[in-house]
């Protein structure tokens, strides 16, 4: 049974442990444990009996599009879930704010498209993504996909 719930301050070093498998070997953007504090509030964790198991943030661009960051599954608990779950969670989240779209920048279009997202050309995405983008060490050679799922009221509700 998965679980999604809000991450607080003790799932700091978690977060951070659960980022750093991955920002390691240049999977995802690597994040401080002050950047992870300071954002904690966009943070939701995955729980398996008790145990954290992933990790998601929602990063809100405009009024009406938001970005998946920092998703990560524990190594151990891979292809059992938990990934589909935090995302599913986010996109609750999204539509509760009021969003209309969700995008991910991935390494991982299968996972998503399984999900109902689609390969957006990354120079659709507004300035303030490109903001972010500047400061990644990849922003000259940048090999991500970007994809991109309109949110709807009856598109992914899930137990959160
Ligand atoms: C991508 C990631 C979050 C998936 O997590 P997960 O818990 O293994 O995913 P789920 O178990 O919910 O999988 C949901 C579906 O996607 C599939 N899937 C999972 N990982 C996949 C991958 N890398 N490629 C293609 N399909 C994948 C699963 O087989 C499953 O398919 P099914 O519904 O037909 O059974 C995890 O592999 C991860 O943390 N990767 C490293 C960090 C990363 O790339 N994050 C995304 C940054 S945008």
């Amino acid at each position: 049974m998965i679980k999604v719930r809000r991450a607080t301050v003790a799932d700091t070093a978690t977060i951070s442990r659960l980022l750093d498998n991955y920002s390691s070997i240049g999977r995802l953007l690597p994040r401080t444990r002050e950047e992870i504090v300071e954002r904690l509030s966009s943070f939701f964790v995955s729980e398996q009996d008790s145990v954290v198991t992933g990790c998601v943030s929602l990063e809100v661009f405009t009024s009406e599009l938001g970005e998946i960051r920092s998703l990560a599954v524990e190594p151990n608990f891979l292809k059992s879930g938990n990934g589909s779950s935090l995302v599913k969670n986010l996109e609750n989240e999204a539509m509760r704010l009021g969003l209309q779209r969700l995008i991910a920048l991935t390494y991982v279009p299968d996972f998503f498209r399984k999900l109902g997202f689609e390969i957006t050309p990354m120079n659709s995405l507004p300035e303030k993504v490109f903001g972010v983008c500047v400061n990644c060490p990849k922003f000259n050679n940048c090999d991500e996909i970007a994809m991109v799922k309109h949110i709807e009221e009856n598109n992914g509700k899930h137990q959160s």
